[in-house]
C-alpha cells in the first residue's frame, strides 16, 4: 500500500494573519501525534531561501520574479514536499503556487499562459489537497501590518496592487472550488481561527 500524507496551504494577501493559524494548528496536529512539516514559499529549502532572500529584497521584472519562485519550488518540492508526503506526514505550507498566480498574475499582470507551463513543468500534477485561503479587504489588512516591521518589496505596496492579488486568489479558487476553503479573515483571531476549525471539520481533517 502506499502511504500519502496530506498537503496543506495558506494564502492570503498580506496581513491576512494566515500565519497565526498556522502556528497554531501546527501545534495541534503535533500534539495528536501526526508527524508535521511546517515549511512555506517562497523558501522551504537552503537554497529556495536564498532564492527568497532575493525575491524580496532586489528589483527584478515580473517573469524574473515568476521564474525564481518557481526555481526555489521546484528543488523544494523535489527534496522537501515529495518525501514528506512519501512518507505520509502532513505538510503545512505558508504559501505555495496559488501565490505566484494572485501576486506576479493578479497584482503584476504577468501573463497567465506563462505560469501554467511552469507550474506545469516544475509541479507534475502535484496540487495541495486543500488550500486555506485568508479573505480580507486590503485596508483592513494594512490595519493590521501597520508599522509593525520593515516591509519588503510586496509588502511596500498598496491597496490597489492588493485588490488585483485579492482578484487573483479568488480567480484560482474558482477554477477549482473543491481545492479551497475560503475563511472570512476578517474579526478578532479567536473568530478566524474558529472559521478555520469549521472548515477542517468539514474536510474530516480537525
Ligand atoms: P510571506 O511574507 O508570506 O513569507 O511572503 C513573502 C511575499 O512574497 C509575500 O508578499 C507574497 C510574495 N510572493 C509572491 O509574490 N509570489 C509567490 O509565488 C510567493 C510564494 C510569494
Amino acid at each position: 500500500m502506499t502511504v500519502s500524507g496530506r498537503f496543506i496551504t495558506f494564502e492570503g494577501i498580506d496581513g491576512a494573519g494566515k500565519t497565526t493559524h498556522l502556528d497554531a494548528l501546527e501545534q495541534a496536529w503535533r500534539q495528536a501525534g501526526r508527524e508535521v512539516v511546517r515549511t512555506r514559499e517562497p523558501g522551504g529549502t537552503p537554497l529556495a531561501e536564498r532564492l527568497r532572500g532575493l525575491f524580496l529584497h532586489e528589483a527584478m521584472d515580473p517573469l524574473t520574479e515568476a521564474l525564481l519562485v518557481f526555481a526555489g519550488r521546484r528543488d523544494h518540492l523535489r527534496t522537501v514536499i515529495e518525501p514528506a508526503l512519501a512518507r505520509g506526514a502532513w505538510v503545512l505550507c505558508d504559501r505555495f503556487t496559488d501565490a505566484t498566480f494572485a501576486y506576479q498574475g493578479g497584482g503584476r499582470g504577468f501573463d497567465l499562459t506563462v505560469l501554467r507551463t511552469l507550474e506545469s513543468w516544475v509541479q507534475a500534477g502535484r496540487q495541495p489537497d486543500l488550500t486555506l485561503l485568508f479573505d480580507l479587504p486590503p485596508e483592513v489588512a494594512a490595519e493590521r501590518l501597520g508599522a509593525a516591521r520593515q516591509p519588503d518589496r510586496f509588502e511596500a505596496l498598496d491597496t490597489a496592487f492588493f485588490e488585483r492579488v485579492r482578484a487573483g486568489y479568488r480567480a484560482r479558487l474558482q477554477q477549482d472550488p473543491a481545492r479551497f476553503e475560503l475563511i472570512d479573515a476578517t474579526g478578532t483571531p479567536q473568530q478566524v481561527a474558529e472559521r478555520v476549525h469549521q472548515a477542517l471539520t468539514r474536510r474530516g481533517l480537525a
